[in-house]
């Protein structure tokens, strides 16, 4: 089964200090959007999952006098590939199969075409689904990234979202491993 859980993850001190820079409740309600998108995409609920919550893993702050600053931010942001790199390395030193964090990866780099240069990006079904659940749980101003969640309830939210993992990993028909590739 699993080499490594959302709760494995979500616990690290990595994750938790990084996580709270853009919002801990914002990764757990992206990381439930991806569940339920998974299955209209047909992708793995554990990579979705996984990717979602640690999609924003690589923001840095950008504080000008004590407040978030948009200018300085657009200028200067790289979160997707911060956090496509931080994720892999957390996910390896957790013990994720290699495939697997470099899926999770590649999703979290591709998540916004922010930084992008003007192509035409074909995602993946899974890169499609991490990108998606992050758009719909977007509020206006970046408000998302300010939503609070006390430890408790959030710690209990991905520990219900690891149940649902496991029990609908094994149902899911999953097609070939070039699955991902194939879009
Ligand atoms: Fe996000």
């Amino acid at each position: 089964m699993r080499e490594v859980t959302l709760t494995d993850i979500f616990t690290h001190p990595i994750t938790q200090k990084y996580l709270k820079r853009s919002g801990v409740a914002h990764a757990l309600e992206v990381a439930n959007h991806a569940f339920h998108l998974a299955f209209k995409y047909n992708v793995s609920v554990d990579l979705a999952t996984k990717a979602a919550l640690l999609h924003d893993i690589g923001h840095y702050e950008w504080y000008r006098q004590g407040k978030w600053d948009y200018e300085l931010y657009r200028e200067n942001d790289i979160h997707a590939i911060k956090g496509a790199e931080r994720a892999h390395k957390l996910l390896i030193r957790l013990g994720e199969n290699p495939q697997n964090a470099k899926k999770i990866s590649v999703a979290i780099l591709l998540h916004t075409d922010s930084y992008l240069p003007e192509i035409d990006v074909k995602r993946s079904p899974l890169q499609k689904v991490v990108k998606l659940a992050d758009e719909m749980d977007e509020e206006k101003g970046g408000n998302h990234h300010y939503r609070q969640i006390d430890k408790s309830t959030a710690l209990e939210k991905i520990n219900y979202l690891d149940q649902l993992v496991e029990h609908y990993l094994p149902k899911q028909q999953l097609s070939s491993p070039s699955h991902e590739q194939s879009m």
